[in-house]
This record gives C-alpha cells, structure tokens and sequence, in this order.
C-alpha cells in the first residue's frame, strides 16, 4: 500500500504558486470544480483555492482523482519544497497549520493516464452507446471543425480532444487517434487507472454536476474560434445560484431538500429524476443550482434538440406537488406520465396551487400554468381560450414571413437566438422585448399591458381592502384591512416585514397588521379567497402579464367581480 502510494505520488506534477491570500471557496461538503478550465475536468492539478481559516490555510485544487500531496516554500528564497501534511486521498483540498507569512505552495499528484471511451465499453457500455451519438464524440472528426483548420491548429485541440497538453493526453490523429474527439474523461478526468482497476476508491471518476465542467469549453473567453458566452451568460443568470432563503430553509431538514430541492437544487432533481429520494441521498450536495447538465443530459441526444432532458414546449397541464414527490414510486409516475413537460415547466409551475389554500399566495414559480391559462379562478370560461403566448397553433401566431415564432415556448422569449442570423441561444434567460417584434408593431403594447393591468390590480387591492374593513366578523375585524389575506401576507399588504407583519402607514396611529390565522381564514368567504388568489397569480408570476395578456387581465377582471359580489 505504501509503495503504491509512493508511485503514484511519484508521478510529480508541478504547480504555480499562489501567495497566500483570502480566496473565496465555497463552504460546500461535496467539492467541485472551482474554476471552469479548457478541456473539462484538467488532467493537471490546478490550485483553484488558498482561504485563510481560523486554524491556518486551507487549499483546494482540481485534478484527477487520486492521492496528492501539497508542498509548501517559506519564502521565495528558500532552497527546498517541504512536504505539508499527509497525502490526501481523493479530496482535493487541505488545510495547513504550519504557516509562515509568504508560503508558497504547490501540490502534487497522480498523472494522468487517459484511456479513451472505447477502454469504458467493456463496463459502460449503455453509456457509451448513447454517448458516441453526441456531437461531443464528432468535435474533432467533425467537417465543419476540419474546414476551419481545426484539426491542425493547436489552439484549437484543448476544447475539441481528450487530455491535448497533459501527458498521456491528444498529441495528433496518427499518434493519439483514441483521443480525438470530446469524450467521457473531459467531464470526469482521466480514468485509465480506474479502467484498469475498477474497484479501486482511490481512483474512482469523478462526476460533478458543476457548470465549470463544461464551461471552460462553452466559453467565449478563448479567442482562437468565435464561440457562444453560454457559462458567462449562465453564470450572470439566476440559475447560478440557490436563492440563499432557499439554501437556509433546506439546511434546516432534509424532508426541505425534498420539498424545495426538487426545483431549488439541481442535485436534488437530479436524484428524483433518477429514481432516488433527494431527501436521503442529498444531504451533503444540495448547493448546486440549475446548472447545465441539469436541463441537458450529458450522454445522449434522445428525443429532444441540444440533448435536453424535456422537450421545449408542451400543452398539458403540469404541476409539481409535494405530494408527488413526497415518495419515489408517486414520482415516478407523475415523472413518467409527463416528461413530454416543457422543461422549464418542470419547476416553472404552480406547485399545484389552489384558490383554497390558506397559509400563502401562490408559489412565484406559477409561469407555466398562467401561459396555457390552466390556473386561475373565473367567472365563466371565456371561448375563445386566451392564451395567445402560448404557442397554441392559431394562424394569427404566424408572422407575416410564416414563422412560428413561439413554437419554443418560454425558450422562445427567454432564450432567443444570440444574433439574429446564429444557431447559439442565449443563457441568461432573460426576456428580450426585441422578440415582441416579431408579431406585434411596437413597443407600445407593452406600456399599454402594464398600465391597464396595474390599473386593475389596484382596483382590486381597493375592493379588498374596502371589503375588509367594513366586513362585519369580528374575529376577522382583528386583522383590519389586510382581513382578506393569507396567513403569510404576500408582497401586496403595506409593508411586510421580514416576519410577515405589515405597519399601517399611519404615522400617529401605527397599527401591525397580520393576515387572519387558521381561525379566522375559515371566515373568509370563498370568493375573496377566490380573489386575492386570482391577484397573487398576477403578481407573483412576475411577467406583469406578458405570459398570457388576455387572460392575465380577465383574471383580475373575474376578481373584482368575486369581491364585488360578496356580502359584507
Ligand atoms: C472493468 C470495468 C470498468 C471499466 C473498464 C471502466 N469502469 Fe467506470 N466504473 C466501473 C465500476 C464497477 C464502477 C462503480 C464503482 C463504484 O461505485 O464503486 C464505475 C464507476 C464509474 C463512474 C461513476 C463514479 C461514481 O461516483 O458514480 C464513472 C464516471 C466511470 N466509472 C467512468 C469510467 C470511464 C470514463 C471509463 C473509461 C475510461 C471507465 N469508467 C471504465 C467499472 C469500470
Ligand atoms: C472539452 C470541451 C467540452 C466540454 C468539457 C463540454 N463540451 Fe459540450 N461541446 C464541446 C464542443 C467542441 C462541441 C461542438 C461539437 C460539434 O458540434 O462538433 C460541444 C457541443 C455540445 C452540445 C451540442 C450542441 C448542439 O448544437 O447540438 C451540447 C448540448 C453540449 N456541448 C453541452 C455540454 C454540457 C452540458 C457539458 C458539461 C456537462 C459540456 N457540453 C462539456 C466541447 C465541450
Ligand atoms: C475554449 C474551448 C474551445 C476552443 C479553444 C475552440 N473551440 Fe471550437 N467549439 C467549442 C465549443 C464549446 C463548441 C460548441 C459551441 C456550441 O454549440 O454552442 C465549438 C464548436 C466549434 C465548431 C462548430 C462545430 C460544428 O459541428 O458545427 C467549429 C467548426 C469549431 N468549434 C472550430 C474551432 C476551431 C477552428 C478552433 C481553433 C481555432 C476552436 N474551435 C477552438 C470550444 C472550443
Ligand atoms: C459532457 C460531459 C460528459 C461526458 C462526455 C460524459 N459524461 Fe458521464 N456524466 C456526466 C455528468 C454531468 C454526470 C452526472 C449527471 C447524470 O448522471 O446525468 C455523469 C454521470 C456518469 C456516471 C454515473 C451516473 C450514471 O449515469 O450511471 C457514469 C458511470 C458516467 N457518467 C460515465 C461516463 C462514460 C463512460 C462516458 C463516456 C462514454 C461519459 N460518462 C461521458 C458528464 C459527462
Ligand atoms: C415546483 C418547483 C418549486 C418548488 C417545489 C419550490 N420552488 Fe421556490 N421557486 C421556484 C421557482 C421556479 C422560482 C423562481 C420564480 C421567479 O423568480 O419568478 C422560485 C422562487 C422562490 C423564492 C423567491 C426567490 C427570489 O429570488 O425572490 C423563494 C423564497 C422560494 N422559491 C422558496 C421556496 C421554498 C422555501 C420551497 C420549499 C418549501 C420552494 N421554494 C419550493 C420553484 C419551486
Ligand atoms: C430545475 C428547475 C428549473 C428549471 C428546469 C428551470 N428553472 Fe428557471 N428558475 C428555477 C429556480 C429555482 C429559479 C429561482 C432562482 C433564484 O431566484 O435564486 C429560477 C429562476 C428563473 C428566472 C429568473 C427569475 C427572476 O426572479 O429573475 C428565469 C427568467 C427563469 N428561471 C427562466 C427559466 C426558463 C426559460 C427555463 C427553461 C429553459 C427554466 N427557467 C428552467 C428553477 C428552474
Ligand atoms: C411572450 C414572451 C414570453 C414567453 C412565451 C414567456 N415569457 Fe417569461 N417573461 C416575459 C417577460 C417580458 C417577462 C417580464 C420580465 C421583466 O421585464 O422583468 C417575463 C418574466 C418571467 C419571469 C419572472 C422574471 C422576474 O424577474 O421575476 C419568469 C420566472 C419567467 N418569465 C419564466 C417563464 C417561463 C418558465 C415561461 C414558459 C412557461 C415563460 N416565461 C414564457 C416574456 C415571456
Ligand atoms: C434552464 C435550462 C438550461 C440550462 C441550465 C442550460 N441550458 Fe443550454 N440550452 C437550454 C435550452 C432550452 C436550449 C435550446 C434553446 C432554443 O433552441 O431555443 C439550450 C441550448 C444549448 C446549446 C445548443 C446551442 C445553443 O446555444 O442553442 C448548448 C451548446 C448549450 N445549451 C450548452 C449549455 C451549457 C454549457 C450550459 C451551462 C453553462 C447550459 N447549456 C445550461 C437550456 C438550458
Ligand atoms: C408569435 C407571435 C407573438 C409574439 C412573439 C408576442 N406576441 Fe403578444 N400576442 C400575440 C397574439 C397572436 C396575441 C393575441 C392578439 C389578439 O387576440 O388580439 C397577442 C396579444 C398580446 C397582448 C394583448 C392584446 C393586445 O393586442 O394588446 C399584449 C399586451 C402582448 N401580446 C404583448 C406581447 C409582448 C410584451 C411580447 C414580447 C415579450 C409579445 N406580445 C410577443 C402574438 C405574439
């Protein structure tokens, strides 16, 4: 065992030295790739982290799975590396006690030995299958690629073969020819030492559902070949991160992780996709956000384009509940009956939101269902259907050029193409107004969309307000005006702190203000439930009623008429 250890550290692989300097490393118990690099996971250790902590340094560095070993200099004079510490067994990261002020450390580790997928055939073979009709595993054979000079232009080998620059890694097509091409050990290291020795922990693959695995390849930062800012636009997007709220509450349980992991956290859903319980797997990784490999799979192009994982558009209704997540085989089959969902329908839906519903207004993730208007309480069921951002087939969606232009759903406003004539779109996902063009003149709609709808949502927040303070129960009389809200007032009650009370604006008179309890939402009539859920879904759908105009509006009309029609 020692004797191996030794080889293996022996394979010494130098590393530039860092000054000792407080970098940021996220505090996460499953480590990930830190920094996205050229090439996938890099065959070379990479230093991606020198954080002070209380008792000393702690470093942190990517690289192949195996044991390593940091080295640490006193200062830039002395003579010699010492060793720090023990070698470390496939955590990349060390902390260091032993500090000096200007250290230098390096560390070292197993070389790289690449194998190429077909060496993973005997023992994945279902995952090769599938993977070797991905265009990563034709980046390099590829025609285009060829055309452009890629094959013999070194710069351009790093993104578009296995290992180029790393020992053991692409040299040419004649030498190398098993590593041309984007395969497995870009995103999960070299793994001939595991081929050969399939049980050895020391030097099982890694798999990381970190977006810096395939962002240093999908980067527009190198400058050799125009390519697509897709991990610089997903890094500025709110699919980046947890909402920290959310990281906090699912800290706190793991039946959290299972209730709000699902759509907050990307391992989560993952695992529920999978077939696992999110809540018992994930307890230790629930920190990864929406990251790429959770809408695109990264071993197969199935059904759907760029190798999503659901299809762009859909028109059933979806909803994803705590209850069908609540236990694998309900899951399972929610899963399966609906993967033909729109994707991002897949956590942009109402959570099964109901007018009932006592505790609070609808989720704010309530897109989907507000696009095909299968939520909301109405007077009656206005037919025509409105629904016209749908991409529900009506010729009067059709441009004058024929174009379909919504064919792609949420993608289709949110995602739109990065130029008007490139096939790459873009990953912030952000809205573009630009995309309204399309079908209507101009950019007047939209002024004219938000000031009729605020109209009418103050008319209703009026009517509500006025219906709750001349209401004649006095158990709801306590909650004065807001009488009409849920338990946890939403963001349309006057000033809701932190703990959901709201202050009166009443300078001389403050009075707190907190919507009705159990008790008391008992009393609120059905219709004012009816509509403040009708006003919420408004709101909280955050489109100011982009994602459906016509029906957005006949909702807040169907509400003021629910609280019009109630008696006091
Ligand atoms: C001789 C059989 C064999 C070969 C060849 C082999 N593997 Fe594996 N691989 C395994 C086994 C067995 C496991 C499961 C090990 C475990 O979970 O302890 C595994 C696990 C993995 C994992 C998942 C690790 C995890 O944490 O879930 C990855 C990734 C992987 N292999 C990649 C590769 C790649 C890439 C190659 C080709 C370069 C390869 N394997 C070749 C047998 C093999
Ligand atoms: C080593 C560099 C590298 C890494 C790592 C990498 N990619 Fe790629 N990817 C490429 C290249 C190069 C292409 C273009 C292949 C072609 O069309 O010839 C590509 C193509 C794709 C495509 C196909 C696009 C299309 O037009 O159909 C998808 C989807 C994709 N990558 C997603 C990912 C995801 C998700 C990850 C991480 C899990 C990832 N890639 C990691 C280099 C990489
Ligand atoms: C930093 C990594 C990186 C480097 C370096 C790089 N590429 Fe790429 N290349 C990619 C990625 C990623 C894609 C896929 C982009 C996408 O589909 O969004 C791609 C796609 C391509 C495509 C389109 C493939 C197809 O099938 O249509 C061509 C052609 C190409 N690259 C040529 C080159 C050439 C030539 C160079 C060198 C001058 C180069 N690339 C350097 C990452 C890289
Ligand atoms: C573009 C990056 C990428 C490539 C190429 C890739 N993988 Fe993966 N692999 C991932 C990611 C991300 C996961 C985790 C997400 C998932 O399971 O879908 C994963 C998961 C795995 C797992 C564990 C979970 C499972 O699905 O069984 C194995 C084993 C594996 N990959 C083997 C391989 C082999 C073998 C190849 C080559 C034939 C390969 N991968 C190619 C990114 C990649
Ligand atoms: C069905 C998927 C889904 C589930 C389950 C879910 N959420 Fe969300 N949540 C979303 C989506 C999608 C958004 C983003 C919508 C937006 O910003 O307009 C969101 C937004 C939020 C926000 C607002 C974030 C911000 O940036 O303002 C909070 C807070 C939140 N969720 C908390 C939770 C908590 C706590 C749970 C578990 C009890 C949970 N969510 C369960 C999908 C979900
Ligand atoms: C795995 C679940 C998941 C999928 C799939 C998903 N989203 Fe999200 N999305 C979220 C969550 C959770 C948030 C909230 C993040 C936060 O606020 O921290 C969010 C945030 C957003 C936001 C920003 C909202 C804001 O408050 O600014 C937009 C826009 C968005 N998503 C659009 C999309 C589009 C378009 C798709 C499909 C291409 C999609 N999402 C797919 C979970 C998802
Ligand atoms: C007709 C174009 C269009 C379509 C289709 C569309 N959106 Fe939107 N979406 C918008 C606009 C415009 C906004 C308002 C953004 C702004 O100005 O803040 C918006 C807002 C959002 C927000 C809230 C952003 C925030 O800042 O709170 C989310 C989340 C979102 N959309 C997700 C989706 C999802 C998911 C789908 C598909 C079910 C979808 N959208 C379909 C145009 C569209
Ligand atoms: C929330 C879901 C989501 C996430 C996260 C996501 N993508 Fe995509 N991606 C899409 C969708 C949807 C499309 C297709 C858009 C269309 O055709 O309108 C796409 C398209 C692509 C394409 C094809 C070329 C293009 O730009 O259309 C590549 C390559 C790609 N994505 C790579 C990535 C990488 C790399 C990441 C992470 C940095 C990532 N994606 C994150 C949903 C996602
Ligand atoms: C694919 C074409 C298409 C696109 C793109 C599109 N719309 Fe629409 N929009 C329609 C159709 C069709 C109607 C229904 C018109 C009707 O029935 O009078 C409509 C209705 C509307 C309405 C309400 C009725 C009206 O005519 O005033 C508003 C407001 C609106 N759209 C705003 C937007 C905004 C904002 C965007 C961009 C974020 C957008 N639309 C993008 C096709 C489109």
């Amino acid at each position: 065992m020692k004797l191996s250890f030794i080889k293996k550290i022996a394979g010494l692989l130098a590393l530039a030295c860092l000054w000792v300097w407080p970098w940021p490393v996220a505090a996460q118990q499953v480590q990930h790739l830190a920094v996205a690099q050229p090439g996938g996971i890099p065959g070379l250790p990479v230093l991606t982290g020198i954080e002070v902590v209380s008792n000393g340094v702690n470093v942190t560095w990517a690289g192949p799975s195996g044991y390593y070993q940091v080295w640490q200099k006193q200062n830039l004079a002395a003579a010699r590396w010492t060793s720090v510490g023990k070698g470390t067994n496939l955590a990349r990261n060390a902390t260091i006690t032993s500090l000096t002020n200007n250290a230098f450390f390096r560390v070292s580790g197993p070389s790289p030995n690449y194998l190429g997928s077909q060496g993973c055939a005997e023992c994945h073979a279902n995952i090769r299958g599938t993977a070797l009709n991905t265009p990563h595993f034709g980046a390099f054979t590829n025609a285009a690629f060829a055309v452009a000079g890629g094959q013999t232009n070194v710069s351009c080998l790093v993104c578009h073969t296995v290992g180029f620059g790393a020992p053991t890694g692409f040299v040419s097509p004649s030498k190398t020819p098993l590593l041309a091409n984007v395969q497995c050990e870009n995103c999960h290291g070299p793994a001939a030492n595991h081929a050969a020795n399939p049980g050895d922990p020391t030097v099982i693959p890694q798999v990381d559902l970190a977006a810096t695995v395939c962002g240093g390849c999908h980067s527009a930062s190198q400058t050799s070949y125009p390519n697509p800012p897709t991990f610089e636009e997903w890094s500025a997007s709110e699919h980046a991160a947890v909402t920290p709220d959310v990281l906090q509450v699912m800290s706190a349980s793991t039946n959290n992780i299972r209730t709000c992991g699902v759509c907050h956290s990307g391992s989560a859903r993952l695992a529920m996709i999978n077939g696992s319980d999110p809540a018992i797997v994930l307890t230790k990784d629930y920190n990864v956000p929406q990251t790429c490999a959770i809408c695109h799979d990264p071993h197969q192009t199935n059904a759907y384009p760029f190798q999503l994982r659901n299809p762009m558009a859909s028109f059933d209704n979806f909803e994803l509940t705590s209850s069908n997540v609540a236990t694998e085989a309900s899951f399972t089959n929610t899963y399966k009956a609906s993967v033909n969902i729109n994707l991002c329908a897949q956590c942009h839906n109402d959570r099964g939101a109901a007018w009932s519903d006592t505790a609070r207004a609808p989720h704010y993730s309530l897109q989907y269902n507000l696009l095909l208007g299968s939520v909301g309480e109405q007077l009656y069921l206005p037919s025509p259907f409105p629904g016209p951002h749908s991409g529900l087939p009506s010729t009067a969606i059709y441009s004058t050029n024929g174009v379909f232009y919504l064919t792609n759903q949420c993608a289709s406003c949110h995602m739109p193409p990065e130029t008007a004539s490139s096939s790459a779109h873009n990953h912030t996902f952000s809205p573009s107004y630009n995309v309204c063009l399309n079908c209507h003149d101009g950019p007047s709609y939209q002024a004219s969309l938000s000031y009729n709808l605020s109209n009418q949502v103050c008319q209703v927040l009026t009517d509500l307000n006025r219906w709750a303070g001349v209401q004649t129960n006095s158990l709801l009389a306590t909650n004065g005006i807001v009488a009409w809200e849920y338990s946890t007032p939403g963001g349309l009650t006057w000033q809701a702190n932190p703990a959901g009370v709201v202050t009166n604006w009443s300078l001389n008179n403050p009075v707190t203000f907190t919507g009705p309890g159990s008790a008391g939402q008992q009393l609120i009539p059905d219709n004012i439930k009816k509509a403040r859920f009708d006003l919420y879904l408004i709101l909280n759908d955050g489109s100011f009623g982009v994602h459906n105009p016509l029906y957005a509006s006949f909702l807040l009309q169907s509400a003021d008429a629910f609280v019009l029609s109630t008696p006091k």
